[in-house]
């Protein structure tokens, strides 16, 4: 466990995924950096974690630039449309810093993934953030899942994926801190698989009406 307190740049706060990882994370060893581009999303947040959590050390920043230079882990809580804009913004202080994707890329139907077959919405990121350490986390999780972790009577677990050893032991730490039990999957590389099980739990979501509060665990001896 980490003793250091990390400072964390939540880009894309105000959004249903941003405010609740802000939110389940507040309580922890962490200062939180939020920025949304349209600030007022973000009052309401800040309501919710100065109610749950009195002592917690965050602050609204004005642009993503600056959030991020301040930060040591970057979450994209972004569609993965904007997530290449974003790069572009950030790519020079974002340098050998943990930048976690959670993007899910899919259409608007639920049909398909919108990434080649070959490669996902993180390496994509990682390509575009060539000096980052960039990690799968939390796109197995939906933002419902955050408020109730626990889900017929089962700890939701959350993988994780990513090519730095010690950038996924950071982020396990941190799904932990969020209510989740963590599970490293494998290297980056696996990501397309966990955008592909989101997308079936999307699908599974929809046909079987789970009201988006469902995941996944795994059962073993
Ligand atoms: N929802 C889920 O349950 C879930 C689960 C797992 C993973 N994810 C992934 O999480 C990400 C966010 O999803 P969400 O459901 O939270 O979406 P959302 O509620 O629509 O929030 C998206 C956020 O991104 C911001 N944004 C959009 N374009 C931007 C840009 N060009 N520059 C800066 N900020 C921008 C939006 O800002 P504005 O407020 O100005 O629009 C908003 O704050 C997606 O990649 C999704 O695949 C979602």
């Amino acid at each position: 466990m980490s003793i250091t307190k990390q400072t964390i740049a939540i880009i894309g706060a105000g959004g249903n995924m941003g405010s609740a990882i802000a939110k389940s994370i507040a309580g922890g060893n962490y200062r939180l950096l939020l920025f949304d581009q349209s600030s007022e999303q973000l009052g309401s947040l800040s309501e919710d974690i100065q109610e749950n959590h009195p002592e917690a050390d965050f602050e609204h920043m004005s642009c993503p630039h600056e959030s991020s230079w301040e930060a040591d882990i970057i979450i994209l809580a972004v569609p993965h449309g904007a997530e290449k804009e974003l790069a572009d913004k950030i790519r020079d202080v974002a340098t050998q810093k943990i930048v976690i994707s959670i993007a899910n890329p899919v259409d608007k139907d639920f049909r398909k993934l919108t990434t080649r077959p070959d490669t996902s919405a993180a390496e994509e990121l990682q390509q575009w953030l060539p000096h980052s350490k960039v990690i799968k986390a939390f796109n197995t999780t939906f933002a419902a899942d955050f408020e109730q972790p626990v889900i017929d009577g089962k700890q939701t677990d959350a993988f994780i994926a990513g090519d730095n050893e010690e950038a996924l032991q950071t982020v396990a730490e941190l799904v932990e801190t969020a209510g989740f039990n963590p599970i490293i999957a494998g290297g980056l590389s696996v990501s397309g698989t966990l955008e592909r099980m989101q997308l079936l739990l999307m699908q599974l979501t929809i046909k079987n009406g789970y009201e988006w509060h469902a995941g996944w665990k795994i059962l073993h001896n």
